[in-house]
């Protein structure tokens, strides 16, 4: 039993087996799946999922490549989905500095007003943080601890950053990158870190763990990275899995 607390099975790359990689991913024991929105398109597109498939969440969002686009009515339009039950966050939402795609501003603005329709919704929230570490945590800093606030996806930053986030109250999500020989970030932050505080996610279609390393990532390929964060603390992959499985439930609320 796993779940993958971060895919986005709404991309075209999964237009033409999306049928069969959901089969894949419940035959290879993943439970919950939560499909991300980027943009007004892709939230739709992930509730749409979400409400096709019995094991597949939602999760609304404007990333922060598509700030820029973003304006005040569609964030109202995301807030009116979200009262929808497949919706289990807010996300995926940050602060991106390395592709920049969006202005600084426009990321920051979108970033700071989704966290506060969020915590108005008591929705916990799906936090993008690449080379924005200081402004992501200042952010989400001001927004103040609390249970269950969130989770950094696909996180990038070092074992110090990681402890500050979870003293915040948010989980640590890791990516198949920790299976990557050279990641070695990733692979301290997945041995350090508290184990009722880790999330498991694959990104996919993006960042495929080794054996697949290349190719077009999907659900199932999480078993990989599970298996990376067994060996790396020494433990069974039973506990990882199901340790994991236990902090999504929680977070997200689901069922099952
Ligand atoms: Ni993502």
């Amino acid at each position: 039993m796993l779940i993958d607390s971060h895919a986005h099975l709404d991309m075209d790359d999964f237009d033409a087996d999306r049928d069969k990689v959901l089969e894949r991913a419940a035959q290879g024991g993943i439970t919950h799946i939560i499909t991300m929105g980027i943009d007004g398109e892709s939230s739709i597109a992930a509730l749409k999922l979400s409400q096709e498939y019995d094991f597949v969440y939602a999760a609304v969002g404007y990333h922060p490549h598509s700030a820029d686009e973003c304006e005040t009515g569609d964030l109202d339009a995301l807030r009116s989905m979200a009262s929808e039950p497949e919706i289990v966050a807010w996300g995926e939402i940050g602060l991106d500095y390395y592709r920049g795609y969006s202005s600084p501003e426009a990321q920051q603005r979108i970033f700071s007003r989704q966290l506060e329709i969020a915590d108005d919704l008591n929705l916990p929230v799906i936090i993008h943080d690449r080379e924005a570490h200081d402004d992501v945590f200042e952010m989400l800093k001001k927004m103040g601890k609390g249970e269950k606030k969130g989770v950094i996806h696909c996180f990038s930053g070092d074992t110090d950053l990681a402890m500050a986030f979870l003293d915040l109250g948010y989980y640590i999500s890791i990516p198949g990158t920790v299976t990557y020989k050279k990641a070695y970030h990733v692979k301290e932050v997945a041995s350090a870190i508290p184990l009722e505080s880790m999330l498991i996610e694959t990104d996919a279609p993006f960042l495929a763990p080794v054996p697949k390393r290349g190719k077009r990532n999907e659900p199932a390929f999480v078993s990989f990275t599970a298996h990376e964060i067994a060996r790396l603390r020494n433990i069974d992959f039973e506990e990882v899995a199901r340790r994991t499985s236990e902090n999504a439930k929680n977070l997200f609320g689901l069922p099952g």
